[in-house]
């Protein structure tokens, strides 16, 4: 299981390095939770000087290389401050900074290029599942950004399946409406791909996913995780939500051997 904590244009500096004592403060996580949290960008470089209990994540990164960029920082400048995972393609860029899908795939390239894994995010909006065109949506969106990448490199490929109607809304997807998507995406990659493949790529949801409704989300065949927006500002909403992954985790391995 993985869980990502996406803290968009939230806290300051001081506030950040709290969070992280805190977090460092705390038992060890849950064996099988693989967690991670980025930070604003202007926090990278000196949290990736710290022994931090999570992997260090950006929530964004240059669709370019090196040069005369004003304002952008390329993929490996961002593993240069310790940034080990990437965010692309969150609706927040999609839909108000520019992050078209032909844009979201080259960022998509260059932080794989980089070495670092990728935290692809796709979604609906409440209009295209009204119009019952989301699996579509969803799946146009990983043909455009995902298709072409070698398999080679899927190993650090996560996909982050996010609905736009829930994010920030307190409006949560069903479970049934979290299986069904994450089975379609599931499906898409055991196409393109293979069926292992398919099956060790990480698919998380994200949208108003919290402490309460976090294990009947995991509990989904294939919920591999969460990409928390709210919930993973303070310390313990964020450690709840490990926990229920770490749960979930081990009554899935269980079920996995037939237990
Ligand atoms: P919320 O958990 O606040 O709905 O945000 C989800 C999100 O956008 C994470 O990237």
């Amino acid at each position: 299981m993985f869980v990502a904590g996406n803290w968009k244009s939230n806290k300051s500096f001081s506030e950040a390095k709290e969070f992280a004592n805190v977090m460092q403060g705390m038992s060890p996580f849950p064996e099988q939770v693989e967690v991670m949290v980025a930070p604003p960008a202007p926090y990278l470089a000196a949290m990736g000087q710290e022994g931090l209990p999570f992997r260090l994540g950006a929530q964004n990164v240059s669709a370019t290389g090196p040069g005369a960029q004003t304002g952008e920082f390329t993929a490996e400048m961002l593993a240069g401050c310790g940034v080990v995972d990437v965010i692309v393609g969150h609706s927040e860029r999609r839909d108000g900074h520019g992050d078209v899908d032909a844009v979201v795939a080259e960022k998509v390239n260059r932080v794989l290029e980089a070495g670092l894994r990728v935290v692809f995010c796709c979604g609906e909006s409440l209009q295209d599942r009204q119009s019952d065109v989301h699996f579509d949506k969803v799946l146009r969106q990983m043909e455009s950004a995902i298709l072409h990448l070698p398999v080679e490199v899927m190993d650090r490929v996560v996909v982050a399946y996010e609905p736009i109607w829930a994010i920030g809304t307190g409006l949560t997807a069903t479970a049934d409406q979290a299986q069904e998507m994450h089975a379609a995406i599931r499906g898409w990659l055991r196409e393109a791909y293979d069926a292992e493949t398919a099956a060790g790529i990480p698919i998380l949801y994200g949208g108003s996913c919290k402490p309460g409704n976090a294990d009947e989300l995991f509990a989904c065949a294939d919920v591999d995780g969460g990409l928390i927006g709210g919930a993973a500002l303070e310390p313990d909403s964020f450690r709840a939500i490990i926990d229920a992954a770490g749960r979930v985790a081990s009554a899935k391995v269980g079920v996995d051997a037939g237990a």
